[in-house]
């Protein structure tokens, strides 16, 4: 397995403008393959769905083969992939439709450790509901989130356990499989927010235990688009608000309106992107020999950008750590490669500002990791500044990040 770097950045436009992009944990640049997978979906003439020329046929084979990406992608049944414009407004439509059987009494459970996208649909729908919810903590000199807590926070009442495979902030990693055997053993349904965690690690969320999946195409090389992965016998279970003409079947029900067929495009070339990553020595010279095998590509090639990442990183890490004027937030065992920090006598705003006129890209703030970011005491400071590896990232940018924030001292 090989890892070139300087192949993997070549396949960025965006990225010869020569900036130190550290801001893929809020949106990832885009290779030219996706952008003309995009290009050319528009080129070829595309049309809505379930038409009789061949404009619309195309779409409907977009739509499929985007399915069957996420599907490689995740280990999901194409038959369960629910496409949607972001993750947001998907979990929101899920927790419509999941929290419809509670009432008082039921009980969901979600993390201080999540991005709002899975805690406020989540509270919100149990308000309603006059269901109880109750809080997973994150320990906060650790920022772990103890898989052992939800032997307390578990019953019988149980209905949806809500929680994060990576956190967006401080990269905790929490141990999923953990939690949702904990939440399968008492009956809960169990929803995982992947949008932190799928630009970084392989994912397969039967091994996680994920009766849901979410994750979004825009943080890792794809356009706008967020999913929801599920199986189809649990999809058909469940009956969505939708419009009388729409599809009554599995997934379709689920998706509303009409689709961005192209960028739907774009998310299958995105996957395919990911799966080639890393090519074993072997297949570099015979792509189509290894196109029908992209889930196996797909899970080889993220296991050497995890391995990748974390090399890097942890230069970041250390660097930022010999720093005095610097405080990390964020210690976990098993973390996606994201720093969160503050710097003596700073505003978060500052930093980034002063980072972006040494043209390094980061983000400052609560990131939406509010509850977080409230636990941490950091809400009313303005937050922290997070600088986050994907993997076009390379040496020279962290370098640049550690020099500039060296300035401050
Ligand atoms: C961990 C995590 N969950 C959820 C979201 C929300 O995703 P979307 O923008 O697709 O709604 C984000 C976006 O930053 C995120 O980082």
């Amino acid at each position: 397995m090989t890892f070139d770097i300087d192949r993997v950045r070549a396949a960025y436009p965006a990225l010869s403008d020569g900036y130190a992009y550290l801001d893929g944990a809020a949106g990832t640049q885009v290779p030219a393959a996706v952008i003309e997978a995009i290009a050319a979906a528009y080129r070829s003439g595309i049309g809505n769905v379930g038409g009789t020329f061949p404009a619309s046929a195309r779409s409907g084979v977009i739509v499929a083969e985007c399915r069957q990406a996420l599907a490689d992608l995740t280990g999901a049944h194409p038959d369960g992939v629910i496409l949607g414009p972001n993750m947001t407004t998907l979990t929101y439509r899920l927790a419509d439709t999941l929290s419809r059987g509670w009432g008082p009494g039921d009980e969901v459970v979600v993390s201080r450790l999540d991005h709002d996208a899975n805690i406020r649909p989540w509270v919100q729908a149990a308000g309603r509901r006059g269901a109880t919810v109750r809080w997973a903590e994150a320990d906060l000199a650790t920022t772990e989130l103890p898989a052992a807590q939800y032997g307390e926070l578990l019953s019988g009442r149980t209905r949806l356990v809500a929680v994060t495979a990576a956190s967006n902030v401080v990269g905790t990693r929490p141990d999923v499989a953990a939690i949702a055997a904990a939440a399968h053993a008492v009956g809960a349904l169990v929803y995982v927010d992947g949008v932190h965690a799928t630009p970084h690690v392989p994912v397969d969320v039967g091994a996680l235990g994920a009766d849901f999946y979410a994750t979004s195409a825009y943080k890792w090389s794809g356009p706008h688009i967020g999913t929801v992965v599920a199986e189809p016998a649990l999809l058909e279970t469940l009956r969505p608000d939708k419009l009388a003409p729409a599809p009554e079947g599995v997934p379709g029900r689920f998706e509303r309106g009409t689709a961005a067929f192209a960028d739907l495009a774009g998310v299958a070339a995105a996957v395919e992107h990911l799966a080639s990553l890393a090519p074993p020595a072997s297949e570099t010279a015979d792509a189509g020999a290894t196109a029908g095998r992209r889930r196996q590509r797909v899970l080889a090639s993220m296991a050497a950008v995890e391995e990748y990442e974390t090399r890097l990183f942890a230069g970041l890490l250390d660097g930022l750590a010999a720093m005095k004027h610097v405080t990390l937030y964020g210690k976990a065992a098993r973390r996606a490669p994201t720093a969160f920090f503050t710097v003596a006598g700073r505003s978060p705003r500052q930093v980034a500002e002063h980072l972006a006129a040494r043209q390094v890209n980061v983000w400052h703030g609560d990131n939406y990791a509010w509850e977080l970011a409230g636990a941490l005491g950091l809400r009313e400071s303005g937050g922290a500044v997070r600088a986050g590896l994907v993997h076009y990232n390379h040496q020279a940018d962290v370098d640049r990040l550690l020099a500039a924030v060296a300035e401050l001292a």
